[in-house]
């Protein structure tokens, strides 16, 4: 794809599997070391043993952030005053074994470090280790607003392009610059067309990488979702944010007024969407709990294929409650995807008997998880 560079993670390295993992007060995971699987680590146990807190932890080594709430001193242990997670990780050179760790305080202090170096911000962090999650919020995906959508194309286009990460915080700054002004009662109409001009080629360049980025994916998808019985016929659009027959410089200037009157810039990458329909309706509208469920790991299990061809790694998979709402055939469709991808993936489930014949010979790990202690079998 031309002027698109592939994003080797910081230091170079794209890190795809978790061998071994050491929690710290994540939770009700006070202190717990584990080995896994290089493919399928399956985690059952019953409710508030602590399974969605294992996924957490993995998420935090590599985000830096908990996927359930912002707020660190819900993710913190009630007893203690940070969190740890470290591991070793891996990339397909076998013989090359790194460390990653993570540090988070209730005050939300963030400390990080690959092999000893440090990693300055979360978001460089994300470059290390790319996750997939799949959870019961990821349902929003299809039925929540846009900004779902454009966080998942941005995954997307941040891991594949270098620059997409400091475009969109240009284009943020710009935004929010233009915004006060459509707020001030007496607007500074230099500083304005300023801020409209510095706004609208950023607009353009993201919505450029977000256009390409969906262009490659369909593919994908259709290719993921026919492997998925009865999603039906899909059609994926991308919406940029503002008329397509304008550029974005010519749509905010046609609507200058409108956004004065409701004090925001109605045009520009912060609108746009990605449309989802089958046989011709958008899926939120169409589909059941079920099959929603599976269009969306259709969608991320795309772009960790997608992924893959880019940059020649696999991602680590998080997909918490598998079974919940799936039957036993569409599960086997969506772990028979994940072995395909040849990637490690982290499943729980409540009960171990919902995995029983899903999983290859020796190509797993079963884990019981209890009071917040884990146990291989
Ligand atoms: N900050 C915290 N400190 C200590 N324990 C916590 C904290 N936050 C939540 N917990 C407890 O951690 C336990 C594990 O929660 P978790 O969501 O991981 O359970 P789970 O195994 O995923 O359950 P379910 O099957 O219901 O999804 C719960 O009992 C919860 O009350
Ligand atoms: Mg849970």
């Amino acid at each position: 794809m031309q002027g698109q560079m592939y994003s080797l993670g910081l230091l170079g390295k794209v890190l795809m599997y978790i061998p071994h993992l050491e929690i710290h007060q994540v939770r009700n995971l006070q202190s717990l070391t584990v080995d896994f699987h290089s493919m399928a680590n399956i985690i059952y146990g019953v409710n508030g043993s602590g399974k969605t807190s294992l996924l957490e932890a993995i998420y935090l080594l590599g985000r830096g952030r908990s996927f359930r709430h912002r707020d660190l001193r819900l993710v913190v242990n009630h007893q203690a005053d940070e969190l740890v997670v470290s591991a070793k990780v891996k990339n397909n050179d076998p013989l090359v074994i790194h460390q990653l760790g993570v540090k988070r305080s209730c005050s939300g202090n963030f400390a990080a470090r690959l092999d000893g170096r440090a990693i300055l911000t979360a978001g460089q962090l994300a470059t290390v280790l790319p996750l997939q999650l799949i959870d019961a919020q990821s349902f929003n995906l299809l039925e929540g607003g846009p900004l779902q959508r454009r966080q998942f194309l941005d995954w997307g286009v941040f891991h594949v392009e270098q620059s997409y990460s400091q475009l969109w915080g240009r284009f943020q700054k710009a935004l929010k610059q233009r915004n006060q002004l459509l707020r001030h009662a007496r607007m500074d109409e230099d500083s304005f067309r300023a801020w409209t001009a510095e706004l609208a080629p950023l607009g353009e360049q993201i919505s450029a990488c977000r256009k390409r980025y969906v262009e490659g994916l369909v593919s994908h998808i259709q290719t993921v979702a026919a492997g998925f019985d009865g999603l039906g016929i899909l059609e994926i659009e991308y919406y940029q944010g503002w008329n397509e027959s304008l550029s974005l410089l010519e749509a905010m200037t046609v609507d200058t007024k409108r956004d004065i009157a409701v004090g925001s810039t109605s045009h520009g990458a912060h609108k746009a969407d990605m449309r989802v329909r089958v046989d011709g309706t958008p899926a939120a509208d169409i589909l059941s709990r079920g099959q929603t469920k599976l269009l969306v790991y259709a969608l991320k299990l795309a772009q960790a294929t997608y992924f893959r061809d880019q940059v020649g790694e696999s991602c680590v998979f998080l997909l918490d409650d598998l079974p919940a709402e799936l039957d036993y055939h569409h599960r086997q469709q969506v772990v028979s995807c994940l072995y395909g991808l040849d990637c490690q993936f982290f499943v729980t489930g409540v009960d171990k008997k919902d995995f029983e014949g899903l999983l290859k010979d020796s190509a797993y790990q079963m884990f019981h998880m209890e009071h917040g202690e884990i146990t291989a079998g």
